[in-house]
């Protein structure tokens, strides 16, 4: 959230088709060049942006190989969050958010397809391999996430066929929160150490005065004493 620079990835999506165009870029408030996107995949020799230093790497065509997990980097070392695209040569695909949706917010999920012509029919959607809910208008939106909705999401057309999966994370309210979080923490590891030792001592004190017993310490002897007058 305090990171300086954006990774924004046109069309705004995790998969892609094969032979479709992409534009990866890396936007801070300056509108500085100074940023370069990086990709780290399986096979780092087919990268066509890496020999073109500059903010914006654009793909005309993709392939297969241009799955992988990208990010934008400085020359100082600073780097964004990164995110991971995939390149499918199937039919279809699932369209789900690049960046991590925020707790409350509502998640839309799409079924896309490679041919445009597309046949009415109720396309099903899974998270982690269940069935979570069929559409004919081939898109869900999941109302006010919060992180249980967090999962690999994909759809699936009777006829076209299914996508690949797709992990979707929900980031924290609470998130860029973690000193308050530590300070809780602290405070309550504090006033939990604080009961476990007055608990400790008072069970000392009463263990030793039941063991030792004296005079003062015998409550039927006086109450017998006092019974008898
Ligand atoms: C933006 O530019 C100003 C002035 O050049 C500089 O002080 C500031 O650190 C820059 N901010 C970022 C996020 O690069
Ligand atoms: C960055 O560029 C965009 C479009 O070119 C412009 O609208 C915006 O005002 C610029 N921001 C700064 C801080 O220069
Ligand atoms: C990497 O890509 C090159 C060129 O596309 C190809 O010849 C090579 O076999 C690939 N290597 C791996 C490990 O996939
Ligand atoms: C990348 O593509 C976008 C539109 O898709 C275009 O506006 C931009 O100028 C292109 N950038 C480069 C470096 O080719
Ligand atoms: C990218 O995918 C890999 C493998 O599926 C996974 O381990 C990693 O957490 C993912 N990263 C993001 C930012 O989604
Ligand atoms: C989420 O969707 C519901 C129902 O369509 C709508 O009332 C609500 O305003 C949406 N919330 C956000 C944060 O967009
Ligand atoms: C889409 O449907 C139209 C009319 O049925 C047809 O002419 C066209 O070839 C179809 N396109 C594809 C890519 O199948
Ligand atoms: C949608 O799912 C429900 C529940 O599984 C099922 O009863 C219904 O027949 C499905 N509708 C279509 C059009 O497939």
């Amino acid at each position: 959230e305090s990171s300086p620079v954006s990774l924004i990835i046109r069309p705004n999506r995790t998969q892609h088709f094969t032979a479709d165009s992409l534009s990866v870029s890396c936007e801070d408030q300056n509108n500085s060049t100074g940023w370069t996107v990086r990709r780290y995949t399986d096979n780092e020799t087919s990268f066509d942006c890496s020999s073109v230093p500059g903010s914006t790497c654009n793909i005309s065509s993709l392939s297969t190989s241009h799955t992988g997990v990208y990010w934008c980097q400085s020359e100082s070392g600073g780097c964004s969050i990164s995110v991971n695209i995939t390149v499918h040569n199937g039919a279809v695909i699932l369209d789900s958010p690049v960046h991590p949706v925020t707790e409350g917010h509502n998640l839309t999920l799409r079924c896309l397809y490679r041919n445009p012509n597309i046949s009415e029919a109720s396309v099903d959607f899974y998270k982690d391999d269940s069935f979570l809910q069929n559409q004919t208008t081939g898109e869900i939106i999941i109302i006010s996430v919060s992180k249980s909705d967090e999962g690999f999401y994909h759809c699936k057309h009777p006829e076209r066929g299914e996508s690949q999966k797709s992990w979707v994370s929900v980031r924290g309210l609470s998130y860029g929160k973690a000193p308050t979080s530590v300070l809780k923490l602290l405070s309550s590891v504090a006033t939990a150490s604080l009961y476990v030792l007055v608990t400790i001592l008072l069970a000392v004190k009463c263990y030793r005065a039941r063991a030792e017993p004296d005079e003062d310490n015998r409550p039927y002897r006086v109450i017998e004493a006092e019974t008898s007058f």
